[in-house]
């Protein structure tokens, strides 16, 4: 079995902007899905107060599972207990501690492809095998009900993230429902990465739980609280799984850090601040749906979510990595190539973050005007 994984393409889309920049180059970062906001300014300030006071040892903060559990309780009406979360370092690791106590090497795990580059990568690397579902426009970019019920045999489980990355798309309400039917009958693990929750441009997305109590639900503060760097995040897995899952995590990763179990608690509390961040990105996000069609770019994932547009750009290239390059190289704006997320089709693709300032996607498409349209001329 080959547990080889792929490079992480934007990664080195990223150092390149990063050395253009040391040159004196100007660079608009839109390769990564990352807020260029920053924390809220009161989880800082709480950042810097508990410096001062807190020793920082191991430890897995009460008050921010509490926390938590009423986040559960407001923003999607389901309730869950503290003793099923587990505390972590944002997303990635909860995916590792979820599919490592979940799962066995060999175990088949099914996911929409295009996706996020992690889940095919991290699955390989546990001796797993991933089952990449194709899903394009016909499918609105997202795993259906009906595709996952045509495997045979049934994977042992499956990732759903809903918004997604690369695309932006959701799974419709009566779909996810579906899904979760089709789960339960065929006794497949749904592994639910909510990360970008909070983050929708078309209404509020319910919680894979309130169809299948016994998914396992991965979020972060990387995203809708704007916390990348501090790390963290967690998972929530059911009860008859926590006593595997706490050996796995205390064994594998521990804890968090203190400080940011601090800040992150008051980040939850600073709705008006996030709130402005997704205003932000709805501005951006109307902006480049306004500029893409001028730019030849017509074909599209409907961006219902996070910061991110799919484009197709198969009429321009089919080298997605020299494309971006090419495009950093002489405009300055940074984005990530479609191999990342989609090693079949992904050649053909490539994906925009709009997680930047206004002004930063003005001064983007400016520059992608002409260098489009010599393209489109060739
Ligand atoms: C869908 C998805 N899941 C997980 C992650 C990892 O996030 P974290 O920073 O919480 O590890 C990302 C990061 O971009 C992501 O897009």
């Amino acid at each position: 079995m080959t547990t080889d994984i792929d490079p992480f393409h934007a990664i080195a889309i990223s150092r390149l902007a990063h050395a253009l920049k040391a040159e004196g180059r100007s660079v608009i970062h839109m390769e990564f899905g990352q807020p260029s906001t920053g924390a809220p300014p009161a989880a800082i300030e709480q950042a810097h107060r508990v410096l001062d006071a807190d020793s920082m040892g191991y430890w897995e903060s009460a008050p921010l599972k509490d926390r938590i559990v009423r986040l559960y309780e407001d923003r999607y009406g389901v309730a869950i207990t503290a003793d099923r979360l587990l505390l972590t370092c944002g997303a990635s690791p909860a995916l590792v501690l979820a599919l490592s106590s979940r799962f066995s090497p060999g175990d088949r795990i099914a996911m929409a492809r295009p996706g996020y580059v992690a889940y095919r990568n991290t699955v390989k690397a546990l001796r797993m095998t991933p089952v990449e579902i194709a899903c394009g426009p016909a499918e609105h970019y997202q795993l259906t009900a009906a595709a996952l019920d045509a495997l045979d045999p049934p994977p042992a489980g499956v990732i759903i993230a809903s918004p997604a990355n690369p695309t932006g798309s959701v799974i419709e309400t009566a779909e996810l429902a579906e899904i979760a039917a089709i789960c339960r009958r065929k006794t497949i693990q749904i592994l639910s990465d909510e990360i970008y929750h909070g983050l929708s441009y078309v209404g509020p997305q319910p919680t894979m739980l309130a169809f299948a109590p016994d998914a396992m639900v991965i979020n972060s503060f990387s995203k809708y609280w704007s916390m990348a760097g501090w790390r963290l995040g967690w998972l929530l897995v059911p009860t008859e799984q926590v006593e595997r899952a706490r050996a796995y995590i205390g064994n594998l990763f521990l804890t968090p850090p203190s400080l940011s179990q601090h800040a992150g608690l008051v980040a939850m509390d600073q709705h008006e601040v996030l709130e402005g961040h997704i205003e932000v990105y709805r501005r951006n996000r109307a902006l480049m749906l306004g500029a893409l069609p001028g730019l030849g770019l017509k074909s599209i994932a409907p961006p219902d979510g996070a910061f991110y547009i799919w484009a197709d750009i198969g009429h321009l290239t089919d080298d997605s990595v020299a494309f971006c390059e090419a495009l950093l190289r002489e405009t300055g704006v940074a984005t990530a190539p479609g191999v990342d997320f989609d090693p079949v089709d992904g050649s053909r693709f490539m994906r925009f973050s709009f997680a930047v300032s206004t002004p930063q996607v003005e001064e983007a498409l400016e520059r992608m005007r002409p260098w489009f349209a010599a393209r489109l001329r060739d």
